[in-house]
């Protein structure tokens, strides 16, 4: 059965889409799922930020059909493996865990690269153009390294 990695973020506009594109890229279809989600409803159906889209495609990654949808309790069982992108996404996840084994499927995503240090991945809604260039080169960095864990552990 594949492997499923869920990523989230608060709008799932942003940063989880290209977190999604980003690792899916480097995982073999048939055995890895990625999926992601946002811990808000406000762009529920919506395709990614453009400006996520457009350092996407500047990376070689197509990922605008995806389409927003919000993080849900059942996510918990369906997915093996959850990343957030910051400390308020983290903590709104947990509020909805029902069991210990929800909550130790929930890890900040950059822990990956600097381990139990807690960064948040900046939300690049509000900012300048270049937030997307720096949130993709963190989430590049991240991505690698939970890659080659997963491989190693289920390919
Ligand atoms: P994201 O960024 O969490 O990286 O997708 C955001 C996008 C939209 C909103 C918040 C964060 N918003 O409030 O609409």
């Amino acid at each position: 059965m594949a492997v499923k990695i869920l990523m989230v973020c608060l709008g799932n506009i942003c940063r989880s889409p290209l977190a999604e594109g980003i690792l899916a890229s480097k995982l073999p279809k048939n055995k890895f799922i990625v999926d992601s989600a946002g811990t808000g409803s406000w762009h529920i159906g919506h395709s990614p930020d453009k400006r996520s889209i457009a350092v996407a495609q500047k990376n070689k990654l197509d990922i605008s059909k995806q389409k927003g949808r919000q993080f849900k309790t059942s996510d918990f069982d369906n997915f093996d493996y959850i990343y957030v992108m910051d400390s308020s996404n983290y903590n709104d996840v947990i509020e909805l865990a029902k069991t210990p084994e929800h909550i130790a499927k929930v890890n900040m995503i950059l822990n990956e690269i600097f381990p139990n240090e807690n960064v948040d991945v900046p939300d690049p809604y509000y900012g300048a153009n270049n937030g997307f260039d720096l949130v993709y080169k963190m989430l590049d960095e991240a991505c690698e390294s939970i890659a080659l864990k997963l491989l190693n552990k289920h390919a």
